[in-house]
């Protein structure tokens, strides 16, 4: 980019040029000319209007038209030379089209204003990714939904407080996984709902003294209205807030799932192995494997937090209408974008690939008396009120914890210690596939449960894509 010249779109007032440093403190094109595409789609539909009402001919919009499309194919093909001097995104095309189309160029901004230039430009830039967004976290789903189906009946440890608490089917807790996504994937489609009105015609607070046929442009561009009030309209920037929200919750979610990857991937849970293709080693130590995958999405969620708070503080007091300070809104954006995509692709191609150790996950759910409620359930099946079944078992766990012996290992004699209630079929709610099994209900972890979880989710998916 050149720095020589200093900006003399607005020179008439100005009696010396920009400081070349405050040019270059100003100015957003570094990072903003990402959104050339939609700022040529939104000068499109702008010049298409001015002209249906009369502002330029049908010559000068063909002249506009043309223009722009070979500022895009020359954007696209790398030949285009973007200016710190001309600011941003919007002022350096306007003047790259000048300079290819001459003075009809410097028509196209009438009843417009960079203020709500850059609002459309923005909206149209997140619903876009919104989208992107949207197709991932179905696509991450249905990887989900593959993988419980096919773990419906592998047996694991629950857990509350990360101790052993009830068996449950591993095909159940990747569905619940699923669940926080199905809400994440609302979060977004209700946030694209309020990006995608149309603050175009606001110009820079006030609106214009032209005829301007807002609704027209609304249609053009696939808005579904034009917003209410230009003084809003250009201050605006609450939906980028609510994309950074929905993002910061989605992102809180996958570290969760993160968490769990990375402790089931260990020597110590052994539960899972993550192909080689998602991990990587280390350069002193032979034996690593590293879940780095996993572990990077969850040290992300830190910087989507951080755009959150960014724009909520960028916001903050900021009296009505358009300041400067919004201007920052793009680098949190577009680094939240870019990196809940990045973390939403990896888990959605890696997520298919986790292997089970399904022996392993069985053999941790028969240690740690994880069927303990099952035999508190089946000594008050017998007449017993809870709390003394409760009682009952409590000094079983105790007596096992003591021998070394998990229920399930006890023989009858031994169960017959704590209640003369417990008979020879004890032993059919002791197994771990007796445990889930007996789970069968709306939302409970039966195997069958799981593949009718499964069925449903499935039937919705197909609705949303
Ligand atoms: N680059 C500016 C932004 O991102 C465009 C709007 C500038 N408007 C203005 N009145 N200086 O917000």
């Amino acid at each position: 980019m050149s720095e020589e010249q200093t900006n003399q779109q607005w020179g008439g007032r100005f009696n010396e040029p920009t400081d070349a440093f405050v040019a270059r403190f100003t100015a957003s094109v570094q990072f903003d000319q990402r959104m050339y595409k939609q700022d040529i789609e939104g000068s499109v539909a702008h010049a298409k209007m001015l002209t249906k009402v009369g502002v330029l001919t049908e010559a000068e919009c063909a002249d506009i038209l043309q223009g722009l499309s070979e500022i895009q194919s020359d954007i696209e093909s790398g030949n285009f030379e973007w200016s710190i001097e001309l600011e941003d995104v919007h002022m350096n095309i306007e003047a790259a089209l000048t300079k290819k189309i001459g003075v009809t160029g410097k028509k196209l901004h009438t009843g417009r204003s960079r203020n709500d230039q850059v609002a459309t430009d923005i909206r149209l830039y997140v619903r876009e990714e919104v989208d992107h967004v949207l197709a991932e976290i179905i696509r991450l789903q249905q990887g989900i939904i593959g993988l419980a189906r096919q773990e419906a009946d592998t047996v694991m440890p629950g857990f509350t407080h990360l101790q052993t608490a009830q068996p449950v089917t591993f095909g159940h807790h990747l569905m619940a996984w699923f669940e926080m996504l199905s809400r994440d994937y609302e979060r977004f489609a209700d946030c694209r709902k309020r990006v995608n009105i149309l603050p175009l015609g606001a110009a820079a607070l006030a609106g214009t003294t032209y005829p301007i046929d807002r609704q027209m442009t609304t249609e053009l561009l696939g808005f579904t209205a034009p917003t209410e009030n230009s003084l809003d309209s250009v201050s605006d920037r609450d939906f980028a807030i609510e994309f950074c929200a929905a993002s910061s919750i989605m992102m809180m979610h996958m570290t969760r799932y993160s968490e769990e990857l990375v402790m089931w991937a260990s020597a110590q849970f052994n539960f899972i192995n993550l192909p080689d293709r998602f991990c990587t080693g280390s350069s002193i130590m032979p034996q690593k494997k590293n879940p780095d995958v996993p572990e990077l999405v969850r040290g992300k969620s830190g910087r989507v937090y951080g755009h959150l708070m960014s724009l909520l503080t960028l916001m903050k007091s900021q009296p009505l209408a358009y300041n400067k300070d919004n201007q920052e809104d793009k680098e949190p954006l577009f680094d939240a974008i870019d990196t809940i995509k990045g973390c939403l692709r990896a888990f959605a191609d890696m997520v298919p690939a986790i292997e089970a150790k399904r022996e392993n996950m069985r053999e941790a759910a028969l240690r740690g008396f994880s069927t303990a409620t099952d035999l508190a359930d089946y000594v008050v099946r017998k007449g017993i009120p809870f709390r003394d079944a409760h009682e009952i078992v409590g000094k079983a766990v105790a007596y096992g914890i003591e021998q070394n012996k998990d229920l399930g290992e006890m023989t009858l004699e031994e169960l017959q210690q704590f209640s003369d209630q417990i008979t020879a079929d004890v032993f059919d709610v002791l197994t771990l596939d007796g445990s889930v099994s007996a789970r069968d209900h709306i939302g409970g972890t039966a195997p069958n449960q799981v593949r009718k979880a499964c069925d449903r989710a499935e039937r919705m998916l197909s609705a949303r894509s």
